[in-house]
């Protein structure tokens, strides 16, 4: 017995470490409130092109859970505020809906939390009512199959759930939600869950542009806002508001639950009125968080703490309502082009550095694929490159001059480096998801060909990558260089 325990105690200590030393995350949020998307199936490629491992989806669409099987990528799943009352009033329900929309899925699809309800207290009906008895049916249903501890169970909120956020250390619940935040509470602090809440300092920008100026707002800010009660020293929006989401719990003596950002992010185009949503701020507003959040900083009141994040959203919905931001919050348009360079690494910075000395050195930048990806990583950026990215992918064909070597590597290398050449030889355009490798050696010039030829191994930061390049000068982008 008293070694059973200790095995058990070591594996939740490890356990528990791992999850410590997994630092903070970047997901995106998958609407489809839009009548021109792709499939899922593209959508869950795109996805994983660019290396994101979070989606956020806002129901259990059977399509989208499919799509997202055998991908690793990690799904947060919804329960439409539509479907509560149901939930909310028959275990049975519950049961049913676990049984029929997840249990076939999982965990080939990798679910890892349940929203039950979104931002209710913003809905003109009053479904606070129904939160958490589906909350608790939900996780009953789980109990029964064993998933409780793989799967949690919460619900997102707006910023509107507090009456105040500023300062930060004077955030509070707003008391008119008091009955359905106590119990609410509770049941986070009871099974672990975190305090899910959406938060947008666009919309703290829009409305009150005397108040609170853009650079701050967009992580952009030289001078600090200091928080007089506790001292602490603001240089963005985003972690003055999750510190009074914070405060707020801690002034309900609820110290250990955990906040997780279900939604933030840029709209790249608005009405008129809506100066800020441009694709300029959209980017440097998803950049700066990015790189703020890889970077495990934590917030000004728990610093160093890691933070969950996603970023709303994949695509631009043509079919939600209200002013023109609204339909463009996406980081792509519905044929999969992007609306804007976003580097998912947040590791960009340095590297830009480094490209313009190779540039003014007269080094040739090349950008290949990288022989440790999977083939099917590889097949995918290569189908994204020919597609939605816009290379000529001719030459690599049957019979066409840059088929031989006939094989992923070859062609991704091909594909990879004129989308790069062709998108300005930054560092993002030569990401496919990790799998493209940006290169400053040359392969070999070939006479016969008039071109290049050759396939040699080149190591880059202890990975081997390989130049496959079998093809006339005039076919290939970026060999300029004699
Ligand atoms: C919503 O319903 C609950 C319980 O029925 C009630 O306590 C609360 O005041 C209502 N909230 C609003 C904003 O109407
Ligand atoms: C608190 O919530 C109530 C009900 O939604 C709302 O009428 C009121 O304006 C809110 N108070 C503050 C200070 O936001
Ligand atoms: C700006 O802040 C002041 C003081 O906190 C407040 O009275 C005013 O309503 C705010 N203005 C806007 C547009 O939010
Ligand atoms: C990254 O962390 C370091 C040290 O913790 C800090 O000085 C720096 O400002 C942070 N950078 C960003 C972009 O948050
Ligand atoms: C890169 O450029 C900077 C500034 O021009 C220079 O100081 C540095 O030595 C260069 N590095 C290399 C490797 O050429
Ligand atoms: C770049 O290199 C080529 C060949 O080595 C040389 O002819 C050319 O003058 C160089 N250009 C610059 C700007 O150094």
């Amino acid at each position: 017995m008293a070694s059973g325990f200790r095995l058990i105690f070591a594996t939740s200590l490890l356990l528990a470490l791992l999850d410590l030393c997994r630092g903070s995350t970047i997901g995106i949020c998958y609407g489809r409130n839009a009548d021109d998307l792709p499939t899922p199936d593209k959508a869950a490629q795109l996805v994983q092109l660019h290396n994101i491992k979070y989606v956020r989806i806002y129901d259990s669409n059977i399509q989208v859970l499919k799509a997202f099987g055998n991908t690793g990528v990690e799904l947060m799943i919804g329960v439409p505020n539509s479907d509560l009352l149901a939930i909310s009033q028959y275990q049975s329900n519950a049961d049913t809906w676990l049984k029929n929309s997840i249990l076939p899925y999982y965990p080939a699809t990798k679910i890892t939390y349940i929203t039950v309800g979104a931002e209710v207290t913003e809905s003109p009906s009053n479904f606070s009512a129904q939160v958490v008895p589906a909350m608790r049916n939900v996780l009953t249903a789980l109990k029964k199959v064993g998933l409780s501890k793989k799967i949690k169970v919460s619900t997102t909120h707006s910023l509107g759930v507090l009456s105040r956020s500023f300062p930060p250390s004077a955030g509070a619940f707003n008391s008119s939600h008091a009955s359905f935040l106590k119990p609410l509470l509770e049941f986070l602090a009871e099974n672990q869950s975190p305090f899910m809440v959406d938060i947008y300092p666009y919309y703290a920008y829009r409305d009150s542009p005397s108040n609170v100026t853009l650079d701050y707002a967009l992580f952009e800010s030289s001078s600090d806002v200091i928080d007089p009660n506790t001292g602490l020293l603001y240089t963005n929006m985003l972690d003055a508001q999750i510190d009074a989401i914070y405060y707020a719990l801690m002034a309900l003596n609820f110290k250990t639950i955990k906040i997780m950002v279900t939604e933030t992010g840029w709209p790249s185009k608005g009405s008129p009125k809506e100066t800020a949503a441009t694709p300029d701020n959209a980017q440097t507003y998803n950049t700066n968080l990015i790189r703020h959040v890889i970077n495990n900083t934590g917030t000004p009141a728990k610093p160093g703490e890691r933070l969950d994040i996603y970023i709303f959203s994949l695509f631009n919905e043509n079919r939600k309502p209200g002013l023109d931001s609204e339909r463009n919050w996406g980081l792509f348009y519905p044929d999969q082009t992007s609306v804007y360079n976003l580097d998912f690494t947040g590791k960009g910075s340095a590297d830009v550095i480094t490209q313009a000395n190779v540039t003014s050195s007269n080094v040739t930048t090349w950008c290949i694929a990288s022989s440790k990806a999977s083939e099917l990583d590889l097949q995918n950026a290569l189908d994204w490159a020919c597609g939605p990215g816009n290379v000529d992918c001719t030459a690599i064909q049957p019979s066409q001059p840059c088929f031989e070597p006939d094989n992923t590597v070859a062609h991704a290398s091909f594909a990879f480096n004129n989308y790069y050449q062709q998108n300005g030889a930054t560092d993002v355009a030569c990401s496919f998801g990790g799998t493209g490798i940006k290169v400053d050696k040359n392969p070999k010039r070939s006479s016969r060909l008039s071109g290049w030829q050759g396939v040699f191994d080149v190591y880059v930061s202890g990975w081997k990558a390989s130049f496959s390049f079998n093809c006339p000068s005039n076919l290939l982008s970026g060999s300029s260089y004699a």
